[in-house]
């Protein structure tokens, strides 16, 4: 019988899960299959942890979520296409829910049946090497600090790509009298109220991260991009200036010389694709692009087809697209899809190369994925889902934002799986201090 191994069980690894599952309940026989992963529980970044740093067995926490985190995407954008949220919820719920809400949504998708069964957690994959025939996979039990190696013909590889942070270094960082941070270590935006805020980074994670601090009650925050500034119309307390060049004492003293000081200084400087397990000719080398060189379709290893890696774009598209890169691989590992031949791959990897190269704006990347991910849908039999309807709606986002990067997250969608619309929020996000299930989902009373 053919094995695959799963690395993460995140929401990659529970669309592989569940991709495997609906093959079964329609009567085909499915591969033995063997999960990993190292935290306790499945779900990926989306089981917070306040943990930082390592674990209780030594092991680095893959987490990088905080509290208060709320969805930075419409909701309706990440719907999977066979579990609605209106069949999870039995009701329609708003477009931007908080953290624990989605995560509640994911499992509630692999909860009835028997997948846990095929997870093994508090296990971390150390080593895969591909012996010529298989894959042997080593694999530590971390409570019972015991290693073991298992042979398998395929391995999955969805261990997420935002768990090991990038973090440089500037002048005058090592005298800094206050606290620096990796976002990857954020947790609690409570922590910096009342304090002066120096956020680097000019992408997801500064904005948001600034932005909770705002909230929290910082009394200021400046953000210090490198290349390109996010350009929102910022409210009182919030500023964007050009690339910090160093601190000096507890001033942080930018290029475009503007002078702050600062209790804090966050890293908002990305992450890095890190494969400590994978032997050299196996590891995906990548920056975070929307499409890494060497994966056919997004996600099989050109140089080993028995090799998958899932999720390992940047993501406009989140769990369709995971559930849609899924769907394609569990079909080549029982044999329905063939891949083509070394020069049919080459060919369809630089296509899709180049035209990434040349995007230009988010309009072009949402195409981008949104045209990479409606190819993935139709090789599959993943079911059906209006990746048109997300395409403008990510596009309305991204509209949103420009207009008031306060006020997106107040505004409703339409699902592409059921049509229904997403109510209005009881209380705007800005002054929605509670970002737990109950309050999100119950209506006060008045
Ligand atoms: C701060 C932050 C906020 C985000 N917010 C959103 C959002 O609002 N909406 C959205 O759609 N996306 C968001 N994302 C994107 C996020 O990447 C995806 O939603 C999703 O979690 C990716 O799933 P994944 O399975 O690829 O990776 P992960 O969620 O990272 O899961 C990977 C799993 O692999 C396990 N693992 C890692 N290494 C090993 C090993 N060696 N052995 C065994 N197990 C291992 C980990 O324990 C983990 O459970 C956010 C990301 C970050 C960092
Ligand atoms: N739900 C939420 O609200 C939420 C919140 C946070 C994050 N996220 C998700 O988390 C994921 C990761 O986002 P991310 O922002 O952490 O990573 P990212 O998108 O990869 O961005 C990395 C950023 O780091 C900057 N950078 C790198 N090196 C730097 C340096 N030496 N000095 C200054 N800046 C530097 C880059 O700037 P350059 O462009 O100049 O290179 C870029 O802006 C995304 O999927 C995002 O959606 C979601």
């Amino acid at each position: 019988m053919t094995k695959v191994a799963i690395i993460g069980a995140g929401p990659c690894g529970l669309s592989t899960l569940r991709s495997f599952e609906q093959a079964e309940k329609k009567g085909e026989k499915i591969p033995e299959i063997v999960c990993f992963d190292k935290q306790d529980d499945w779900g990926g970044l989306w089981n917070y942890s306040w943990r930082t740093g390592s674990d209780q067995y030594g092991d680095p926490v893959p987490n990088s979520m905080y509290r208060y985190l709320w969805s930075n995407g419409p909701k309706e954008c990440l719907e999977f296409a066979d579990y609605s949220f209106d069949e999870h919820f039995g009701k329609p719920i708003p477009s931007f829910p908080p953290r624990e809400v989605l995560y509640d949504y994911i499992l509630g998708r692999v909860k009835k049946g028997n997948l846990k069964d095929k997870v093994k957690f508090s296990t971390t994959v150390t080593n895969v090497i591909y012996n010529g025939n298989n894959f042997e996979v080593t694999y530590r039990d971390k409570k019972d600090d015991k290693s073991s190696t298992d042979v398998f013909d395929y391995v999955v590889v969805a261990n997420g790509h935002f768990s090991v942070p990038f973090i440089p270094e500037y002048p005058g960082m090592k005298a800094f009298p206050g606290r620096i941070l990796h976002s990857h270590d954020f947790r609690d935006a409570e922590e910096f109220r009342d304090k002066n805020v120096v956020v680097l980074g000019s992408s997801y994670s500064a904005e948001d991260v600034a932005l909770q601090c705002h909230k929290y009650g910082a009394k200021s925050v400046t953000i210090g991009y490198r290349h390109n500034p996010m350009g929102f119309k910022w409210p009182n307390g919030m500023k964007e200036v050009f690339h910090l060049d160093r601190l000096e004492g507890n001033k942080a003293i930018f290029k475009d010389g503007h002078v702050q000081e600062t209790d804090a200084v966050i890293l908002c400087t990305g992450y890095l694709h890190h494969f400590p397990f994978l032997s050299e000719d196996l590891k995906l080398k990548t920056g975070n692009r929307l499409y890494p060189p060497k994966l056919y379709k997004g996600v099989i290893w050109q140089n080993n087809h028995k090799l998958i890696y899932l999720g390992m774009q940047d993501q406009f598209h989140t769990f369709n697209m995971f559930d849609c890169q899924a769907w394609f691989a569990r079909d080549v590992i029982m044999g329905k899809i063939k891949v083509p031949d070394n020069s049919e791959i080459e060919k369809d990897i630089n296509k899709w190369v180049s035209i990434e190269e040349k995007l230009e704006n988010a309009d072009q990347m949402i195409d981008f994925q949104t045209e990479y991910t409606k190819e993935l849908h139709t090789l599959s039999d993943y079911p059906k889902i209006d990746f048109e309807l997300i395409r403008k709606t990510f596009k309305e986002w991204e509209h949103h934002k420009v207009e008031n990067i306060m006020t997106y997250r107040n505004k409703s969608f339409s699902s592409p799986v059921t049509g229904s619309v997403g109510p209005k929020h009881h209380t705007d996000w800005e002054t929605a201090m509670d970002d737990s299930l109950k309050t999100f989902l119950d209506q006060p009373k008045k």
